[in-house]
């Protein structure tokens, strides 16, 4: 037994605890439950009882010199391995990382676009509010009582305060920009050239190809003597400035319960310069928005003498003209906000 003792004593004293993998086997060998010294204690049964007691404490001695040997040289690799100590082959006096930089919203760049363009002529902004009332969004526009556009389909309808009067107009969110032409009209002194960007809401099924929120561009012109003519030179000049001298345009007569005449604007189709394909439907032209003489009504209705003054109006999507322009075919991608879109456009 004292030699089993010794033997061990030594091969603790000599055994390489230089690595992890060394430390483990050290572990397992000696300290373990099944190791070289539980074997020794388990022996401690065979040993005469008067020597016992001697034995046992040298098991001891043993045990603790093997575990305190384990412990130092644990510790050592421990702090070998320990990398919070500063990278000598980093170099810190490297620029960090930029942060990231937004770029600007396609929508925002056309509408700013549009509003150069027209800021140039004279063209002024004005601004309306989003919910509206009954007068702005139909009745001032010459919308007849039961026009189907006041349907529940169309409109989105903000439900009436508690104690509301049962009789009162309903307000609602804007269908369209026309509404700050009536608030200019109503408000400001003649003559008036404003153009009204804005929000608008529609009861649609979101698509590819509608939205309930989408943006227009309002614009209207009020003086003595303006004519179609004015209207006209108006239109080939703004889309001759944002897509370029080789755009055609055509009127095609319309309908709009607020002007008289009214026409649609058509452009040549910008994704096959008028050869025909499947965004123009084959005809070569794709539609931008509408237009017309301010119907006589609509001037009345904002207290303007309408035998005095004529005016123009018109109104465009811009989302419509961010499609061509950047030829996206989806409207669904200007409000999803996934940054592999918005990437693409002009950084800040
Ligand atoms: N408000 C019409 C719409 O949302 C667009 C429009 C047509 C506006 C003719 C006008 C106009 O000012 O003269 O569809």
């Amino acid at each position: 037994m004292q030699e089993s003792i010794a033997s061990l004593a030594a091969e603790i004293a000599a055994a390489d605890l230089s690595s992890t993998a060394h430390l483990d086997a050290f572990r397992i060998s000696y300290l373990g439950r099944k190791g070289r010294l539980a074997d020794l204690f388990d022996q401690l049964k065979t040993v005469p009882a008067e020597e016992k007691r001697a034995v046992g404490q040298q098991l001891n001695a043993l045990k603790q010199q093997a575990q305190a040997r384990f412990d130092e040289a644990q510790q050592a690799t421990d702090s070998a391995t320990d990398n919070t100590p500063a990278n000598p082959d980093f170099d810190y006096t490297l620029p960090p990382v930029p942060n990231a930089l937004g770029t600007r919203h396609p929508l925002s760049l056309v509408r700013e676009e549009m509003m150069r363009v027209f800021a140039r002529i004279g063209f002024a902004i004005a601004e309306g509010p989003e919910i509206e009332d009954d007068w702005h969004n139909f009745t001032a526009l010459n919308f007849p009582e039961n026009h189907p556009a006041r349907d529940m389909q169309d409109t989105f309808f903000v439900a009436p305060a508690a104690g509301t009067a049962p009789d009162a107009l309903p307000y609602l969110l804007r269908t369209h920009t026309s509404t700050v032409q009536v608030r200019v009209m109503e408000t400001e002194p003649l003559p008036i050239r404003r153009v009204m960007p804005g929000r608008v809401f529609r009861n649609e099924a979101i698509s590819a190809r509608a939205h309930m929120m989408f943006h227009q561009v309002e614009g209207i012109f009020i003086d003595e003597g303006v004519s179609f003519a004015d209207l006209k030179q108006t239109v080939y000049y703004f889309v001759q400035e944002l897509f370029g001298a080789d755009i055609n345009i055509r009127f095609r007569p319309s309908f709009f319960p607020f002007t008289e005449p009214s026409a649609e604007i058509d452009i040549t189709c910008l994704i096959c310069k008028g050869a025909g394909c499947n965004i123009c439907k084959y005809s070569g032209w794709v539609e931008i928005g509408g237009c017309g003489m301010v119907d006589p009504a609509v001037l009345e209705n904002a207290k303007i003498d309408s035998d005095k003054y004529s005016g123009y109006a018109w109104g465009m999507g811009i989302e419509r003209i961010a499609m061509l322009k950047y030829q996206i075919k989806d409207l669904r991608l200007f409000t999803e906000n996934d940054m592999r879109f918005l990437r693409q456009f002009e950084a800040l």
